[in-house]
């Protein structure tokens, strides 16, 4: 199965290259989707929305930025079509939901919602709004301190944030999107997390070091 979902992986990047291919790339995505969704006792499904540069193993890499890695190209994560309901073990969103409109956050979360398996997890890292009215506090209240966590780093077209979050708002979102058991995750001791992200990652200001993220997992 693993080496199936390779090869049609391998086809996408070839075909992707070819600019008259365009039907076939849709069509050879469609077929990894499928083959994602036969259930097997060794592979669990683990999508990896927003992975930006990671490649990690054992995930589908989906982010709106073309790479060689990443398998599925896309940009609206409130209607991801390539990838059928009821397929993934696990989706992991780091820093990315705060690049989506605050009017498309629960139609986003209840996309990850259809994708999920019953029993599925859905594993969020975000800039908590409170860490960075701490850092700015801790700054003397210097405005560049919170620009890129609060504003996104925009250096490129899809590093732009519209959306703030605290827990309370986050997990009232998941509850309306048909998730339960929300709950805040640990990167240095979980499941499918061996590599370094913004999970995990501090701000730095002027010689400080400041933890951000807000992590937090639910299950479908
Ligand atoms: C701040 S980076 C985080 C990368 C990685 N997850 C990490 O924690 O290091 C945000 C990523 O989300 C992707 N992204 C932003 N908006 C997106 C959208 N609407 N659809 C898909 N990916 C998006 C960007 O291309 C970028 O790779």
């Amino acid at each position: 199965m693993w080496r199936l979902k390779m090869f049609l992986m391998q086809i996408v990047r070839a075909l992707r290259k070819r600019q008259d291919n365009k039907k076939a790339v849709r069509i050879a995505r469609h077929w990894i989707a499928l083959v994602n969704s036969v259930p097997n006792r060794q592979e669990k499904v683990l999508l990896h929305i927003g992975c930006g540069d990671i490649d990690a193993t054992g995930y589908i890499n989906i982010d709106a930025r073309p790479q060689p890695h990443i398998h599925i190209v896309s940009k609206s994560l409130f209607r991801l079509t390539e990838i059928p309901d009821n397929v993934a073990d696990m989706i992991y969103m780091c820093h990315v939901l705060e690049h989506v409109s605050h009017r498309e956050i629960v139609p986003t979360l209840r996309e990850m919602h259809r994708i999920l398996k019953a029993g599925g997890v859905l594993r969020i890292s975000v800039p908590d709004f409170e860490k960075v009215i701490e850092i700015y506090n801790a700054s003397g209240r210097d405005i560049g301190s919170i620009q890129g966590p609060l504003m996104g780093g925009q250096d490129y077209a899809f590093n732009y944030h519209y959306t703030a979050f605290n827990e309370s708002h986050l997990r009232r979102s998941l509850e309306k999107s048909g998730f339960s058991q929300s709950l805040t995750w640990d990167p240095f001791n979980c499941e499918h997390h061996d590599f370094d992200d913004w999970a995990s990652r501090n701000i730095s200001w002027e010689g400080r070091e400041f933890p951000i993220s807000l992590n937090i997992e639910a299950v479908k």
